[in-house]
C-alpha cells in the first residue's frame, strides 16, 4: 500500500486531510491501526455526488462509532445499458471538502480495476426482495448493489454500515444480505432528508430545469396523501394508487414505473394496508427518474 494512504487517516483531528485511500490493502491498514487502538468503525457507502441526505448518513455514522468511513465508488455493475453512468455527477474534491467538514475520517474512492480486477466473475444476488419495485424495472441493478457492498463490507469490515431509508428496498435488500450471509455487522436505516417542500434529497435533482423542480414536491405529496388514504387498513390499496398516479400525471409526472402499497417488511404489495405498510413509487420527471417512499401511520 502507499504509505501516504494510512498516513493520512492518523493526523490528529483538526489537521486531519481526506486524502482518498485507493486500495483495499489501504483501507485494510487505517482500520487495522483504528482496532489496535480499540476504536469501532462504521461504513457510509456512497457514488459520490455528496449531499445533505448523505452528510446526515455520515452525522448518524459518527454518533455511534468512533471512526467512519465513507467509500465513494460509482458502481459500473448497478447501472443498465439504458443508463448512462458516464453523466452520473461526479466532483471528488468536492465531496472530500463535505465529508471531512462532517467529520468523515477516511474516504475509500477505488479506481474500478481495484473493485472488479481482470477475470472478476462473482456476483452476489438477493431473490425475492429484488423481484418487485425498482427491480422490476432496472435489471440486474439490486445485483449490482449487493457485489458491491458485500465486497465493501468484507474490505471495511465495520461495525456498522449506514443507508438511507429513501432507497428503502436496497436497504431491505442489504438487511437481508448480511442476515443471509452471516456478515457481522449492524445496518443502520437513517430517514429521508428533505427539501423544505418535501422533494427527497437525491444526486438526481440536478436533472430536473427550474420548472420540473417547481413541479417535483408533487412526488411526495402524492405519496403522503395515499399513506393517508390507505391508513387505518379499510381502503383498497389499488384505488388509492390509481388515484396517485393520476395525481402524479396531473403534476407533470410520467412514466410512472410504479406506485404501491407494499408490506414494509417483505415488500409484498398490498391489498389493504392492515399491517406495517409503505407507499412506494419510481416516476420520471423529465430526464430525472425520482424515487420515494413513505410509511403508512398506524391508526
Ligand atoms: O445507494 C447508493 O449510493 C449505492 O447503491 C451504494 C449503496 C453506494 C452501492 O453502490
Amino acid at each position: 500500500m502507499m504509505m501516504s494512504e494510512a498516513n493520512a487517516t492518523n493526523l490528529p483531528s483538526g489537521m486531519r486531510s481526506l486524502v482518498p485511500v485507493r486500495t483495499v490493502a489501504g483501507l485494510r491498514e487505517a482500520v487495522r491501526a483504528w482496532r489496535t487502538a480499540g476504536q469501532s468503525v462504521a461504513l457510509v457507502p456512497t457514488m459520490g455526488a455528496i449531499h445533505e441526505g448523505h452528510l446526515s448518513l455520515v452525522h448518524a455514522a459518527r454518533t455511534r462509532c468512533d471512526r467512519v468511513i465513507v467509500s465513494l465508488f460509482v458502481n459500473p455493475k448497478q447501472f443498465g445499458v439504458t443508463e448512462d453512468i458516464d453523466s452520473y455527477p461526479a466532483d471528488e474534491a468536492r465531496d472530500a471538502d463535505l465529508l471531512e467538514r462532517t467529520g468523515a475520517d477516511l474516504l475509500f474512492a477505488p479506481p474500478v480495476g481495484e473493485v472488479y480486477p481482470d477475470g472478476f466473475v462473482t456476483t452476489v444476488t438477493v431473490s425475492h426482495l429484488t423481484e418487485g419495485l425498482c427491480g422490476r424495472f432496472r435489471p440486474g441493478h439490486f445485483a449490482g448493489v449487493t457485489t458491491v457492498v458485500t465486497k465493501l463490507l468484507l474490505q471495511a469490515a465495520p461495525d456498522i454500515a449506514v443507508f438511507g431509508e429513501k432507497d428503502y428496498q436496497q436497504l431491505l435488500v442489504v438487511r437481508r444480505l448480511v442476515r443471509d450471509l452471516d456478515i457481522p455487522v449492524d445496518i443502520v436505516g437513517v430517514p429521508t432528508v428533505r427539501e423544505s417542500d418535501g422533494l427527497a434529497v437525491s444526486s438526481r435533482n440536478v436533472y430536473l430545469s427550474p420548472v420540473e423542480r417547481q413541479a417535483a414536491p408533487a412526488l411526495f405529496r402524492t405519496l403522503t396523501a395515499v399513506a393517508g388514504r390507505v391508513a387505518g387498513g379499510s381502503t383498497d390499496c389499488a384505488e388509492a394508487c390509481a388515484w396517485g398516479e393520476d395525481a402524479l400525471r396531473a403534476a407533470g409526472f410520467g412514466p410512472i414505473d410504479y406506485l404501491a402499497v407494499c408490506d414494509a417488511a417483505t415488500l409484498e404489495t398490498l391489498s389493504r394496508a392492515d399491517r406495517p405498510a409503505r407507499v412506494f413509487a419510481a416516476a420520471r420527471l423529465g430526464k430525472a427518474r425520482l424515487i420515494d417512499n413513505v410509511a403508512v401511520q398506524r391508526t
